[in-house]
């Protein structure tokens, strides 16, 4: 019988999309990709195959899983296997650039970046393209927001990148990006499902860069103060502006991207800026909870669910 078969690498994360499954009684199976034997020769089983690999599979010690599914998803995708976020999935999430790169295409603005190879280089780099002003450095492959740091000036970035606290990226390559000042510590991040906007999550970042929504990655208390009143860290709002939705969406269609939660930043003079593109994305269950969509099809984790289901029942009716 065909089944859902879910690809990831990550365990901590698969509870709230194995209960929508189980909700909706549709039949699926996890596939760890962290090791595995493969007979290229041999047709994959039949079903909907959900890629979920993320872009920080390495600091859970799972160096290769990208590798490994990149690999994988040829295979299924040279039987004709109906592959939900795919390999062109699978390219952005882990490489910023790319991402900024496909998101050019359709006249989606992103942060003025500076692509670096080479510790010995950053700094130069900073001082040329930065100079005097804060900046930020990440890696091209990112999650996270694992080693995202903000420098306020290139000296106080050469002690960081001198020192031994210093971070080599995954990839090689780091990038230095021009820090987007938001007017209220707060970004976005929309959410689509089946190449459809979702919903939006407004993120208070007033205790850093790392932004994960899952439960599973969550760091102490989740209420944040923010002015006079206390603000939930997560809070769903309504939709997005309408051009840029459909910019996205857009986007994703052409990336054959079908899951995604896409990050962007307001700034003071009103330009919306697209800096992260996560084709492994995770929901906040309290956020969902609070905007009366848990448990359902308005939920992250039933939007998946249901979407999959479809497409499973799609399928022809193997021989
Ligand atoms: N250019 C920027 N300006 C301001 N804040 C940024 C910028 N880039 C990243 N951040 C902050 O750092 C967080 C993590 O960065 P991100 O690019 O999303 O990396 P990751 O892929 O690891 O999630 C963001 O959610 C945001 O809060
Ligand atoms: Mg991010």
């Amino acid at each position: 019988m065909s089944r859902i078969y879910v690809l990831h690498e990550n365990p901590a994360w698969l509870p709230p999309l194995a209960a929508a499954f189980d909700q909706r009684r549709l039949p699926w199976t996890e596939w760890f990709l962290h090791h595995g034997t493969f007979d290229l020769a041999a047709p994959p089983p039949e079903g909907v195959f959900y890629n979920r690999m993320s872009a920080s599979s390495h600091t859970r010690e799972h160096r290769y899983s990208a590798e490994l599914t990149a690999a994988v998803l040829a295979w299924l995708t040279s039987h004709g296997r109906r592959v939900v976020n795919g390999a062109g999935a699978l390219d952005l999430e882990i490489s910023k650039v790319r991402q900024y790169a496909a998101l050019a295409l359709h006249d989606v603005a992103t942060p003025r970046t500076v692509l670096v190879a080479g510790r010995e280089q950053i700094v130069s780099a900073a001082r040329q393209h930065f100079p005097d002003a804060p900046i930020i450095l990440k890696p091209n492959r990112g999650g996270k927001g694992l080693g995202v740091r903000l420098f306020l000036a290139a000296d106080s970035l050469a002690t960081y990148v001198d020192s031994d606290d210093y971070e080599h990226p995954v990839d090689g390559l780091q990038l230095l990006q021009e820090y987007v000042r938001a007017p209220r510590p707060v970004i976005t991040r929309a959410e689509f499902v089946g190449g459809h906007f979702l919903y939006a999550v407004e993120v208070d970042t007033t205790e850093g860069f790392e932004l994960c929504p899952a439960d599973a990655c969550a760091i102490g208390d989740a209420v944040c103060p923010v002015g006079e009143s206390p603000r939930q860290k997560f809070e769903i709002v309504d939709g997005i502006d309408a051009a840029l939705r459909l910019r996205l969406e857009r986007f994703l269609a052409n990336a054959g991207i079908e899951v995604a939660g896409i990050e962007f930043i307001s700034d003071e003079s009103g330009r919306t800026l697209v800096y992260d593109v996560n084709t492994n994305t995770n929901y906040n269950a309290d956020a969902e909870e609070r905007a009366g969509r848990a448990d359902t099809s308005r939920s992250g984790p039933g939007a998946i669910a249901a979407f999959l289901g479809a497409e499973l029942a799609r399928l022809p009716i193997a021989a």
